[in-house]
């Protein structure tokens, strides 16, 4: 059953050894001027046996981040930093791509360290609270909504990031379009209630994600360029109904940039067949993602459900995550304690497998 997980493929133009990827997962472990740090290098090289990496999610400019110690890639030492980390996982022969993460309007200020606006489609403010410094959820800062003259400019920081992120020796950019941030903000009605072209019908609210896609690929070829979608997924105050109104149109629009892929959160929707409406809406491949394991993802892509798998809890405790599996081998269970605090400690620490150890 493995096998399936375990096939070479292609994404875009990004070959990939197997088809087990690593999911973007936000460690908050960044350091000053959220520059990646050495820790950050072996954490992304012990996980380089994935057939793909997507980093945690990153702050392509300063009004991008809303969280605690989440690294940029705006500055030329934070370039710096995940060149380190491109590298190391490149010598290891693994694959690396950035997730381009613009919160808009999900930011409590204190995790900045500096002033900058906090925007978003409509002036509403994220209802639920985040967590600060030190990890105790405090509410968002109000957005102002972002006048419709201003998004060329904002493009062109998306369009800017992602020539940064190849300057870093990365595979490509991820763009997050899920879970409540920038992208999916303008998407959802909840958060867009503009008047202008961007607002209103499907059609408006797909505007700007899809003129995010169109620059990223016009920076750096469509081929490395792939974007992340939950539909129906209500974090971050999104409005989960009808899902489909949405994200058939925005498919539609995507499918004929020539992306490299379309990487689905599966909510396990009662009223939609999440993947099957990927499949039907967008020709390129697809990783899908969420509760997968070993098991049910191989099984994903033996019935041509999917193209590719992505892990996101199992490779924080399962480093080695890819041989596990071709091994059938035991995983290993993260603490959960340490998932934002502790530096080494619940991050590079997980040991790899004892050589031998099977199930
Ligand atoms: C600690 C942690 C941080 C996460 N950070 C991000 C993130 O930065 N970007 C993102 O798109 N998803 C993020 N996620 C969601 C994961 O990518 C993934 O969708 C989720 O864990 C479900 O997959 P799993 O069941 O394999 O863990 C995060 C999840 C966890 C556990």
């Amino acid at each position: 059953m493995a096998d399936a997980l375990l096939a070479p493929m292609r994404l875009g133009d990004i070959p990939l050894a197997n088809r087990i990827i690593m999911a973007p997962m936000t460690r908050d472990r960044a350091g000053p001027g959220d520059v990646p740090i050495a820790l950050m290098v072996e954490y992304y090289a012990q996980r380089a046996s994935a057939g793909m990496i997507v980093t945690e999610g990153v702050q392509p400019s300063p009004s991008g981040k809303g969280y605690w110690r989440t690294p940029g890639i705006h500055s030329p030492a934070q370039i710096e930093g995940w060149r380190k980390v491109a590298d190391a996982v490149h010598a290891r022969g693994g694959r690396i791509v950035m997730q381009l993460m613009h919160c808009g309007r999900v930011v409590v200020p204190a995790n900045r360290g500096f002033e900058a606006d906090v925007i978003a489609p409509s002036a509403i403010p994220c209802p639920v609270p985040v967590p600060g410094p030190d990890g105790t959820p405090q509410p968002c800062a109000a957005p102002r909504a972002i006048a419709a003259e201003e998004i060329p400019a904002l493009l062109e920081e998306y369009a800017a990031a992602a020539r940064n992120v190849i300057a870093a020796g990365m595979d490509g950019v991820e763009l997050h379009c899920a879970s409540g941030y920038l992208v999916n903000q303008f998407l959802n009605p909840a958060s867009n209630r503009r008047t202008d072209d961007y607002g209103g019908s499907p059609e408006n609210r797909i505007r700007f994600p899809v003129a995010v896609l169109a620059a990223l690929a016009d920076a750096i070829g469509p081929g490395r360029v792939g974007f992340r979608i939950s539909p129906g997924n209500p974090y971050n105050g999104m409005d989960p109904s009808d899902p489909a109104a949405t994200f058939v149109p925005f498919l539609a629009a995507a499918a004929p940039l020539g992306l490299a892929y379309c990487h689905v959160v599966d909510m396990e929707l009662e009223e939609l067949d999440t993947l099957t409406m990927v499949r039907a809406h967008f020709d390129g491949p697809i990783i899908a993602n969420n509760n997968l394991k070993p098991d049910s993802a191989a099984a994903l892509i033996a019935a041509g459900r999917a193209d590719a798998v992505s892990f996101g809890r199992a490779f924080i405790a399962n480093p080695d995550l890819a041989e596990r599996i071709a091994k059938g081998a035991p995983l290993a269970r993260p603490d959960y304690s340490l998932l934002y605090t502790g530096e080494e400690r619940g991050y590079t620490d997980y040991p790899a497998m004892v050589a031998g150890e099977t199930a």
